[in-house]
């Protein structure tokens, strides 16, 4: 099995820029699955029915989650009913849509957990603890498991890279924007990076237009963050998996730049 994974797609400018790559990474990568988060999709803030499906439309399996879940109030009327939409797992007990799911990948299934940091971010519940009790129950079905981890903090995310070492096929960083060049396959065999990256404004801050943010920096006072326009880059990893352990052979980057497109 092979997994292309995509960063925070960031509002209309990263739906722009997964339109564009779609087709080149489909011809590269023609029997892999793809995966995206859409924590960002509908203009920086959450993700709307009709984006979800223009996602899907492009050729996106599965889509994860984060801490930008609830912003926009029409996802409470379609997230229980999208099983390919997985928000993080260790939301409260009780909370609408599902915190992993399991899609057929031809003759095979594919167990995706989504996971939220908890340094830097709402005190939710333990997500060690969380994806420990996911596996316990999960494990004897499923040999391919793929972790989205959105957090913050670097050390949390490595820690969780540790932690499922060997337990699952994949643990991927998403939510800080950047691309981290630590991808590699921990010793036990389970592909790892700290960050993907985002797909969306190129020359904003994290995707947000950079004068209010660098008046937020220099003044303190209160401003409006608004998703940036303009030029996109693109980031995802593609990771090749053992069909046998369903651990992984390898995971790399991909980075794609509005002007400098065939990077790789
Ligand atoms: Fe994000
Ligand atoms: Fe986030």
């Amino acid at each position: 099995m092979k997994i292309v994974f995509i960063g925070d797609i960031v509002g209309s400018v990263g739906r722009k820029a997964l339109k564009n790559i779609m087709p080149r990474l489909k011809q590269l990568h023609p029997h892999a699955v793809f995966i995206a988060n859409g924590e960002n999709a509908a203009a920086g803030k959450g993700i709307t029915q009709a984006i979800a499906k223009e996602i899907y439309e492009m050729g996106i399996q599965a889509i994860t989650m984060g801490n930008h879940t609830w912003d926009q109030k029409e996802i409470f009327d379609f997230i229980d009913r999208d099983d390919k939409m997985v928000r993080p797992a260790n939301f409260p007990p009780g909370t609408p849509g599902k915190g992993h799911s399991v899609i057929k990948v031809k003759d095979q299934e594919l167990l995706i957990i989504n996971l939220q940091g908890r340094t830097f971010l709402p005190p939710i519940d333990c997500p060690f603890r969380k994806v420990d009790e996911i596996l316990e129950a999960d494990r004897k079905k499923h040999k391919f498991v793929f972790v989205d981890f959105h957090a913050e903090a670097t050390s949390e995310k490595i820690a969780m890279g540790w932690h499922l070492d060997g337990k699952v096929s994949a643990v991927v960083g998403t939510h800080t924007h950047v691309q981290t060049n630590d991808n590699r396959v921990l010793p036990q065999g389970t592909a790892y990076v700290t960050d993907v990256g985002m797909v969306g404004p190129r020359d904003g801050i994290l995707g947000v237009e950079r004068n209010a943010v660098l008046q937020k920096f220099k003044t303190q006072l209160p401003v409006r963050f608004i998703t940036d326009e303009g030029k996109w880059h693109f980031h995802a990893v593609v990771i090749e998996l053992n069909d046998q352990t369903g651990l992984s052979k390898g995971i790399n980057l991909i980075r794609y730049d509005e002007d400098q497109v065939f990077m790789d």
